[in-house]
């Protein structure tokens, strides 16, 4: 059971089919523009969308708000510290932020970035920098049903490749993305961590954590990882940081806190030349573009997300919630993790090939039926086509992410989920394809228009 209970509660919004309807209309099929009062499940996201705890909102009472050197960020900088071993803690607003100082300070024109798979935005601020981000995911994470228990790892023959071969010094820096957000939510081995720090050693390229869900692939590790069975999450979330050179963090996800991220690093040149970047587009390195209250909010959750009985809880929810969409008939990108279910969209709409973008269009299917909001991960997010609209690449698989908010909703929210899902994938066939009607240079999953087309 959840070790807590609830002590302040917030209405959510209930909607008819009709108002669904034409809210979709009005937002071009595009679920970002939804009002947030017109969603009842949101599942958009589980970053920056958890709950408080008590004692995170008596810490924000304690916020110190001077400008330079308050007391939040001393409790902040002390409680990174002890749990990362840098000695370098920058924090900002959230996470790209961090992805900005670090790409705009280790990248140039020809310099590479590799990853188990890059995060969006970090991938975008690779590209806003003349770098090329390469993914290198292992494998096993091309099977979507297997149940292989670490599909998040990084490819280390591939690694070791790139690294010794002739773009070897172009590489500024490899990312392991824990768990891995792009690639189903899967995490990474402590195995795989350590030989892809040896790796980075040998070859003098820095190791960095994208560290966002940080404690939920420590529990993964205990749960999964049988040299680790006897360790706590919180062992093995500072064994981890330990085996990089520092991390990008949003404190959104593992934070457990609405706004906040930081930079930590061990290198100190480095960190002296993202410290200039970031007096000069986030704030004074004592507050980052965050407020003393902030700074203790993130500072407490980072101490709760560790608990096991927390992590615990919220593992045994998702497994929940994954059963609930199984009995629907619906694949998901097995095994479950944490904080989020990966639905196999391509695969229930078969009738709906990737340019039409099945996973956009179960979720607005979802939302019509039940009032649900997720994500699509497929050819909207990661296709291109060309100027007459003809398909050039597509994603390798359409999905539609169902991201579960911290500490936020309960197993009665999740059932109504799975009933609304069941009603979907019983008329499955029904469901239409959709076409863009416009969309901007890049990151298009969140600014494009489409409209519904029969496939
Ligand atoms: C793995 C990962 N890295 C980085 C980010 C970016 O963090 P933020 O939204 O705080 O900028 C996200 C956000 O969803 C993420 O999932």
């Amino acid at each position: 059971m959840e070790p807590y209970r609830i002590k302040v509660v917030e209405p959510i919004p209930v909607t008819t089919r009709e108002q669904r309807q034409a809210a979709l209309a009005r937002v071009h099929h595009n679920l970002f523009d939804l009002r947030a009062d017109e969603v009842t499940v949101d599942l958009l996201t589980d970053s920056g969308t958890g709950a408080l705890s008590a004692a995170q909102l008596a810490a924000a009472m304690d916020g110190d708000e001077s400008y330079a050197g308050s007391r939040s960020f001393h409790r902040f900088h002390d409680t990174v510290r002890e749990l990362t071993g840098y000695p370098h803690i920058l924090p900002v607003h959230q996470g790209r932020a961090a992805e900005r100082l670090l790409t705009a300070t280790l990248l140039g024109p020809g310099k590479l970035f590799l990853s188990n798979t890059h995060f969006d935005t970090l991938r975008a601020n690779v590209a806003l920098c003349g770098g090329e981000a390469w993914d290198l995911p292992c494998p096993e994470a091309a099977d979507l049903d297997s149940a292989e228990p670490f599909k998040g790892n990084i490819d280390t023959t591939r690694l070791k490749a790139v690294l010794d071969g002739p773009d070897g010094a172009r590489v500024g820096a490899v990312i392991m993305t824990l768990t891995n957000n792009g690639g189903g939510g899967q995490p990474v081995s402590m195995a795989n961590l350590t030989l892809t720090s040896a790796l980075c050693r040998e070859h003098g390229v820095p190791l960095i954590l994208d560290a966002a869900r940080f404690a939920e692939n420590a529990w993964l590790v205990t749960q999964r990882e049988p040299a680790h069975r006897e360790h706590s999450p919180r062992q093995v979330a500072e064994a981890a940081f330990r085996l990089a050179d520092g991390c990008v963090m949003s404190a959104k996800k593992d934070g457990i806190a609405h706004i906040g991220g930081f930079l930590g690093l061990h290198d100190t040149e480095l960190a002296r030349r993202c410290e200039l970047l970031l007096i000069a587009t986030e704030g004074f390195p004592t507050y980052g573009g965050l407020a003393g209250r902030d700074l203790d909010m993130v500072a407490r959750g980072l101490h709760e997300v560790t608990d096991p009985r927390y992590l615990r809880a919220r593992a045994e929810d998702t497994a929940y919630l994954a059963d609930l969409v199984r009995a629907a008939g619906v694949d998901i990108v097995e095994p479950p993790g944490l904080h989020a279910l990966y639905l196999n969209a391509g695969r229930l709409l078969p009738h709906i090939p990737p340019h039409r973008f099945p996973g956009q269009a179960l979720a607005c299917r979802l939302y019509l039926e039940g009032g649900i909001r997720g994500v699509e991960l497929g050819s909207l997010y990661l296709g291109t086509e060309d100027e007459q609209g003809a398909p050039l690449t597509s994603a390798p698989y359409e999905l539609l992410r169902l991201a579960i908010p911290r500490r936020t909703y309960t197993r009665g929210h999740f059932d109504h989920v799975g009933r609304a899902l069941a009603r979907v994938a019983r008329d499955a066939h029904l469901v239409p394809g959709l076409r863009i009607t416009e969309q901007p240079a890049f990151l298009r999953q969140f600014r494009s228009r489409l409209a519904p087309v029969d496939v």
